[in-house]
């Protein structure tokens, strides 16, 4: 057997793959070969989900028939809103949405066809689906009847219009467009790995977002930019910064929204995001959100050396656009959706059955004992 791994696989390459590239020492991320922070300049969310996809950007004929192909699945089928309709409201929502992928997953017109083709159409509809599933359960938490998507708006803008019932600013659009082509691809991430373990049974794309969702929304994946949020709301002024997280770090606390597995330097998501939160902020007239997280930077970067990652400057910024910071995790799903199928496409594509060995640190052979004796 091959030497055991360090904890948590760190630095294992577990398989290989054309879709993402990380240089964490650098702080670059390729998305086939793109630099994110040129698809942030130039690409829409619909034009990346083509990239993760087909491994290349579309022109505009293939851009503007994919766009319509998503705008015409994007409605929910009735059975779908029913079961939202009876998840308790207090429901954490990415626990809704990991309940009502796998129950799509029981509607999906056919099911037993396994073929890609048949998996881009599954694939095609989920990209499409996420944003009104997260949105309507939002909603229905809320007491409110869910808002249909409108077919003549992005994704990222119908989006925030089915969540809030009215159309988004072009900054607000633009800003969600943004941060969903920078959380959409993220190489073999705990969620992504999660995906492709599943698929590499041969199970269904349905159960292996299923399996992604469940991951994603861990506090130490996912989930960190909810807590990232519950940290600045707690600490309140940036004043009250410093000392707050001197205490985090002497209580052995993680300050959420820093360090990263891959990235020794800065996420370069966080470079792209740290400006968008001081845009909104300031188009907002309310800075007290951007400054509290710059005054928790400066204090976690030097009792810690640690880097802000995705998940820090997204918080601040879905703050400032109104958004519940329940939802930011979902928010993160609906973005990575796109890697998550991506990568199921790949698998499939080229499979082998994921099984890893583990180091065996129990006991010796033992003698079996009888009831009596024990
Ligand atoms: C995402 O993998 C991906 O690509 C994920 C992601 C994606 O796009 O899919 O980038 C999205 O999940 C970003 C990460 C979001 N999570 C958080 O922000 C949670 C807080 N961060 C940490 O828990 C931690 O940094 C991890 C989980 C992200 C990475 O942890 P590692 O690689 O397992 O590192 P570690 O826990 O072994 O920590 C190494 C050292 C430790 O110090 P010592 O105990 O050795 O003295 O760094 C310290 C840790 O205590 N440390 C932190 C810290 N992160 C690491 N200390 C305080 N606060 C932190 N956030």
């Amino acid at each position: 057997m091959t030497q055991p791994n360090p904890a948590g696989l760190e630095d294992v390459v577990a398989g290989t793959s054309e879709i993402c590239f990380i240089d964490g020492k650098e702080g670059r991320l390729l998305y086939r070969g793109y630099d994110v922070r040129d698809l942030a300049e130039h690409a829409s969310f619909e034009e990346v989900v083509y990239l993760l996809w087909h491994g290349r950007l579309p022109n505009r004929a293939e851009l503007d028939a994919f766009v319509q192909q998503l705008r015409s699945l994007q409605a929910l089928p009735g059975q779908v809103l029913d079961l939202i309709q009876h998840i308790p409201p207090a429901t954490h929502p990415m626990a809704a949405l990991r309940t009502a992928v796998s129950y799509l997953g029981t509607l999906d017109p056919d099911q037993e066809d396994q073929s890609q083709e048949a998996n881009l159409r599954r694939a095609t509809r989920l990209v499409a689906q996420f944003p009104t599933l997260v949105a309507a359960i939002q909603r229905v938490r809320q007491g409110k009847e869910p808002v249909a998507p409108r077919r003549d708006l992005s994704l990222a803008a119908n989006f925030l219009y089915m969540l809030r019932g009215e159309e988004p600013s072009p900054l607000h659009a633009d800003v969600m467009n943004v941060a969903l082509v920078l959380h959409a691809d993220h190489e073999l991430n705990a969620s992504t790995f999660a995906a492709r373990v599943v698929a590499a049974t041969l199970s269904d794309m349905y159960s292996a977002i299923t399996a992604a969702i469940g991951a994603l929304k861990g506090p130490l994946h996912g989930g960190a930019n909810e807590q990232v949020m519950r940290t600045l709301l707690e600490i309140g002024s940036p004043d009250k910064a410093e000392a707050w997280v001197k205490e985090a770090l002497a209580a052995k606390r993680r300050i959420m929204g820093f360090g990263h597995r891959v990235y020794k330097t800065e996420d370069p998501r966080a470079t792209i995001l740290r400006r968008l939160s001081r845009k909104v902020a300031e188009a907002a007239g309310d800075l007290r959100w951007f400054e509290i997280s710059q005054a928790v930077e400066k204090v976690v970067t030097a009792e810690k050396g640690l880097y802000p990652n995705v998940d820090f400057y997204s918080a601040s910024t879905y703050y400032v656009m109104g958004i519940p910071f329940e939802l930011y995790t979902p928010i993160f799903a609906v973005s990575r959706i796109s890697g998550w199928t991506a990568h199921v496409l790949e698998q499939y594509a080229n499979n082998r059955l994921i099984r890893p060995r583990a180091e065996y640190t129990g006991p010796t052979r033992r003698e079996w004992v009888p009831l009596e004796q024990r």
